[in-house]
């Protein structure tokens, strides 16, 4: 059948892709048969393929057609998917059958998540096999590990310069533990979370090392340049990402004699997806790590992965084509994978990677920084204008909510929202880094500088959730009311990502307080870069000492916080109004407070959160046309709240009213 389109005239791309298909469907037969698939296997991989064909050929034509050897890479670039799905274990398959009969299974109340470093949570695999009661009785329900594959040696950047991304890091265990803990992770209902570290490889990776030998072929994997002439037009328009690391985008190469592209440190080398092959081996290297027992795949540094001379090489509409074609092959040969974008990009860019032929979930860069940009000003007018119009997002996707990373804060907010509000946005940002390094005066944040860029005034934040809350600062001054206030803080923040609609994600060892830690320095790999300050060892005698203490109710700081936390998530999980996205702000009059509505399926809970220390009062009859009642219970502090007078909200505050 010829392809046609809207208006009836023949679509010339559907005609090629009909084409194309006839000519290597009878290759895959003959791939299944040589390889004595069964056939219940091969078909269903065929259905998918077919199904997702128009799609598929469309986004690879679009991107490579013009390389003469466009239908061989198209060709292997099949046979790769095919051997994927033929590696694909009988549970994942099982697992992929529920999940394409739940596609929207990520969207529960029940799921919650929790990123960690396996080195310092747990030393190693193994060991952190034997966390999984910990996850459990913190409610956990999605556990990221940070990249755990083979590394060069010395700096690596936190395990996001990768030189095999089918071997795990000795020091961590092998592949076979990888498995063992999915299949353990998954028996206990918990989802693994992986990153595809997808833009760069690094400098000692296979590829490179042959591209470093002189090899031609590997060489254009990567972006290498004899001279400064192109690097030099490219860097007119790009941005520095580490500029204190080393100025512009390039490294020099002395043994290639070459100028290699690199965003990030100069071992991290661009991968260039301009090239099909390029596409074709990160696939295989992509369904390799979804066949370990990847639940989510989380798509590092998308913003960077495709080039285009006289842009800022960031956000090109070639890089959503790039993932959309990677989606594409998941859904064919892994179809239980969700994708999460790591867009830590402009608001209006962060959204175009969302979508059900994209990435299905994504971090909320800028809901983040407007928390503690609302906890710095105690205003939350920026906050309330972001999520009124930037919350929605399309049928089948979720937004992940989080306070803190193993990254640096970007104050990543837009301008014109701030401008109507009559707010400078380089202004506020300076005043942002100010406070949150805690110069601003009566600033009760202790964060570090990342990244300062003198010719630019560019600036973001290091420092973990507690110390930039105040917690730091309080223990120093050995004052009791500060510390109840920044555990406030730090519970309103929690309280806010939990229920505002989407997958709340802690960053492990915040459910106990963690401060900065000032020792990174003395390591010479992590001396440069502060991120390490918020990336401290887990220190598990403090959960022994506080475990106990539940016992005896005397809760220390760190089982207060650990104690509300654990609380929250389980409230989170027995309430049906907060799956889904579906979020609306209600008016509350009061600029220091945060008034927003969740509902879902004809449940609703009225969430008030107050970012300041002072008590703020709640017009009665907001409260009652926000929450469609005139009795209410606080789920939180389980009080009874009628609404005959103005609502008057503790110091930081926070309410989940649900009607009686
Ligand atoms: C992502 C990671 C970050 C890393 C960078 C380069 O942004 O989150 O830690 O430095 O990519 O891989
Ligand atoms: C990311 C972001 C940047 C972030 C960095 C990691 O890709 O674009 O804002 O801070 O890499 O530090």
């Amino acid at each position: 059948m010829i392809g046609t389109s809207r208006n009836g005239q023949p679509d010339p791309l559907q005609t090629e892709a009909e084409i194309s298909l006839k000519r290597l469907l009878p290759r895959l037969d003959a791939f299944w048969s040589e390889d004595d698939i069964a056939c219940g296997l091969a078909r269903e991989f065929t259905q998918r393929l077919v199904a997702q064909w128009p799609r598929l050929f469309r986004l690879l034509f679009t991107l490579y057609h013009d390389r003469y050897d466009f239908f061989y890479h198209l060709e292997e670039i099949m046979f790769t998917a095919a051997r994927g799905w033929k590696q694909r274990s009988p549970e994942l398959r099982e697992q992929d059958d529920h999940r394409l009969n739940d596609p929207t299974w990520f969207q529960s109340e029940h799921m919650v998540g929790g990123a960690l470093y396996v080195d310092l949570f747990s030393e190693n695999l193994s060991k952190l096999r034997e966390c999984i009661p910990y996850f459990k009785d913190l409610g956990l329900t999605y556990v990221h590990l940070m990249p755990l594959f083979a590394v060069r040696p010395g700096d690596n950047d936190g395990g996001y310069a990768i030189s095999n991304y089918r071997s795990v890091d000795p020091r961590l265990g092998t592949i076979d533990d990888l498995r063992q803990l999915a299949d353990e992770f998954r028996e206990a209902d918990i989802c693994l979370c992986l990153d595809f570290v997808f833009n760069h490889t690094s400098d000692d990776h296979y590829w490179a090392q042959h591209a470093q030998a002189g090899d031609i072929e590997y060489q254009q994997y990567y972006y290498c340049f004899p001279d400064r002439t192109v690097p030099d037009q490219y860097e007119r328009t790009l941005r520095e990402i580490f500029p204190t690391v080393r100025r512009g985008n390039f490294t020099w190469h002395d043994g290639m004699q070459r100028w290699v592209w690199t965003t990030f440190n100069s071992f991290q080398w661009d991968l260039n997806y301009g090239n099909p092959a390029v596409f074709r081996a990160m696939l295989e290297e992509m369904l390799f790590i979804a066949n370990t027992g990847v639940d989510i795949l989380r798509l590092d540094a998308v913003a960077f992965i495709w080039k285009q001379m006289g842009t800022n090489c960031e956000n090109r509409p070639e890089a959503h084509q790039l993932i959309q074609a990677f989606n594409c092959m998941a859904e064919i040969a892994a179809p239980g994978l969700v994708f999460k974008s790591e867009a830590i990009v402009h608001p209006d860019e962060v959204v175009k990677y969302i979508g059900e032929e994209e990435c299905q979930i994504s971090y909320n860069p800028t809901l983040m920084a407007l928390l503690w940009e609302s906890l710095a000003t105690r205003s939350t007018q920026l906050l309330k204008k972001s999520l009124s119009h930037r919350h929605r997002l399309p049928h089948g996707t979720s937004w992940v909510n989080y306070l803190r990373c193993h990254d640096d804060i970007g104050w990543t907010f837009d301008d014109k929202d701030a401008a109507q509000l009559g707010i400078n946005g380089y202004n506020h940002r300076q005043f942002l880094n100010n406070f949150y390094t805690g110069q601003f005066p009566g600033s009760f944040a202790r964060g570090v500088p990342f990244q300062h860029n003198p010719a630019t005034g560019d600036m973001r934040i290091s420092g973990t959730l507690a110390s930039l809350a105040g917690l730091e600062q309080a223990i120093e001054f050995h004052d009791p009311k500060l510390i109840e206030m920044s555990v406030r803080r730090m519970c309103l923040l929690y309280g806010i990502t939990l229920s505002v609609g989407g997958i709340p994600l802690l960053y492990l060892g915040e459910e106990w307080g963690m401060l900065n830690d000032y020792d990174f320095v003395k390591d010479p790999a992590k001396a440069g870069d502060t991120r390490w300050i918020h990336r401290p060892k887990m220190k598990w005698e403090y959960l022994q000492n506080f475990k106990q203490e539940v016992d005896d109710q005397n809760g220390s700081i760190r089982g207060k916080i650990f104690r509300s936390i654990q609380k929250l998530i389980s409230l989170r999980k027995n309430l049906p109004s907060l799956a889904g996205q579906q979020m609306e702000l209600v008016p509350v009059d009061n600029p220091h407070v945060l008034g927003f509505v969740r509902h879902f399926e004809g449940n609703r809970t009225l969430v008030l959160a107050n970012f300041t220390e002072e008590e703020q009062r709640v017009p009665a009859n907001n409260v009652r046309t926000g929450g469609l009642g005139r009795f209410f219970q606080d789920l939180i502090s389980e009080q009874e709240i009628a609404t005959h007078e103005d609502l008057v909200m503790q110091p930081y505050g926070l309410l989940w009213l649900d009607r009686i």
